[in-house]
């Protein structure tokens, strides 16, 4: 039987089908609540705490508003002026805050170090840490992905969804988005599709696991470096990032790496969204985007903001999808 109140929430691939199921049905029925200006006080007098090692606009303000329409307090904690900086442990500091409230959520995407900095946490903790978004994954973003999408299509079995975006383990770079959308498509029997250039891989384990998953549910997930193959007669795509960095929230714009990857990146710089792309894709396409998008080199204005972009219910869907994850691993059963 599925159980939420205490659990962690790092990746999505700890929460089966019909757990996932209930985190949307939540969501949908506080986003309608909240339409109707209806008073959703399922979280009053708790508190949790927000921390974040790098910069956010969505995440952090749709879990500080959404923990606020919920009647809970939310504690923002940046990292540069916590003793994190000068070498607190992860285990001290989970046993430290969860003694003060009632969940700790956590970014943290520096590559080789966020998703067992949140492991290090939860283990530790006596309350549910939640990841909003470490190197590895990004679960909040795919379940309002995923949210979006059953919005806008009845069924969502069979659909093309091309995710023309991948970041390769030895650039180190974070590659949380697109690993937490292919692990958790295929699960909704959709043809999944990654396109990227050669070179640009995810790890293999993520592409076996993904193909699992599929092989499990009824989609499929194939791997390509021809990106008209990815537009062709898609029912979704999600294109991400083959400009430059400075829209990246990585925390790594201080190291020389970014420079090494930049330069690589923009040899791919014809990877751009544009409307000539879109074309080829389904009459019925739609265009998402986690956000930021850098609207100079990753895609053309008329397609982000032409009629069959969705990424800004998207980004409206995270905090839906966040008031749901909050209510039921701070409240539920
Ligand atoms: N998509 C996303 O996580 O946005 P932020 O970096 O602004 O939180």
């Amino acid at each position: 039987q599925s159980y939420f109140r205490g659990r962690h929430f790092i990746d999505l691939e700890a929460y089966n089908r019909e757990e996932v199921e209930t985190l949307l049905d939540v969501s949908f029925d506080l986003k309608r609540k909240f339409a109707m200006d209806i008073p959703t006080p399922y979280l009053t007098g708790k508190t949790m705490f927000l921390m974040f090692f790098e910069q956010s606009t969505r995440t952090r303000n749709s879990m500080e508003a959404g923990f606020a329409q919920l009647g809970g307090h939310a504690g923002f904690l940046d990292t540069s002026s916590m003793q994190v900086s000068h070498g607190e442990s992860p285990k001290d500091t989970a046993i430290i805050l969860s003694g003060y409230g009632h969940a700790i959520a956590c970014r943290y995407c520096n590559w080789g170090y966020g998703n067992a900095y949140l492991n290090e946490m939860a283990r530790w903790s006596r309350v549910p840490v939640m990841n909003l978004q470490c190197d590895l994954y990004h679960p909040m973003q795919a379940l309002a992905d995923l949210m979006t999408m059953k919005e806008k299509f009845d069924s969502l079995k069979r659909l093309k969804v091309s995710i023309i975006w991948a970041y390769a383990e030895s650039h180190k770079k974070p590659i949380s988005v697109p690993v937490s959308q292919i692990l958790l498509f295929p699960r909704w029997g959709m043809d999944v599709v990654l396109a990227h250039p050669r070179g640009w891989e995810l790890p293999d384990w993520v592409i076996a696991k993904a193909k699992a998953n599929a092989e499990k549910y009824g989609g499929t997930v194939t791997v390509t470096d021809d990106e008209a193959e990815a537009y062709r007669g898609a029912h979704i795509v999600i294109p991400k990032n083959w400009g430059n960095w400075v829209t990246d929230q990585t925390g790594l714009q201080a190291s020389g790496a970014v420079k090494v990857v930049d330069d690589k990146l923009r040899a791919h710089r014809s990877w751009k969204c544009t409307e000539e792309k879109m074309a080829t894709a389904d009459r019925d396409v739609v265009y998402m985007h986690a956000l930021p998008a850098d609207r100079n080199n990753e895609v053309e204005d008329a397609v982000i903001d032409g009629p069959r972009s969705i990424v800004y219910d998207e980004a409206e869907n995270r905090i839906h999808t966040a008031k749901a994850v909050m209510t039921l691993l701070m409240g539920g059963r």
